[in-house]
């Protein structure tokens, strides 16, 4: 085998996985989104509220309503409570507990939230 070629082909051998590798990684799905997809996107679209929308997630209306950290997230999620304006009604937002969503599912929602809904 002539050295050039030997050369070729251990060049393409080194090379080749980067291409696969970064392919790779660009696909892979936070599993935060995945998650939002699922359980939230139906009344949150886009990180929206289809029901309140002085309500949505991004960070403008989250900050006035105070939920700013990952755990007020979760913390609206365990426990959505009434509506504060109307104390006797159901704010609509649906409750997800522990048997629903786990506590390591949560973070990763409540993270994808905040790094993606400014
Ligand atoms: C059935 C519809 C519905 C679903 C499903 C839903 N939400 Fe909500 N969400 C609402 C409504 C309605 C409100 C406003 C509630 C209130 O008045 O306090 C709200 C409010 C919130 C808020 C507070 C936003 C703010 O600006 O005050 C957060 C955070 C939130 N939802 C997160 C989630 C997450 C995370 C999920 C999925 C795990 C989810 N929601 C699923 C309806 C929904």
């Amino acid at each position: 085998m002539n050295k050039k070629l030997a050369s070729l082909i251990l060049s393409t051998a080194v090379l080749l996985p980067f291409p696969v590798f970064a392919a790779m990684k660009g696909e892979t799905p936070d599993p935060g989104a995945a998650l939002f997809r699922a359980n939230c996107a139906a009344c949150h679209p886009n990180g929206g509220n289809i029901m309140n929308p002085r309500k949505t997630l991004h960070k403008k209306d989250r900050v006035k309503n105070g939920i700013i950290t990952a755990d007020d997230i979760i913390r609206k999620m365990r426990n959505p409570g009434p509506s504060p304006t109307h104390p006797q009604d159901w704010a609509g937002m649906k409750m997800f507990d522990e048997q629903k969503i786990s506590n390591a599912d949560a973070r990763r929602i409540a993270q994808y939230i905040l790094k993606t809904f400014e």
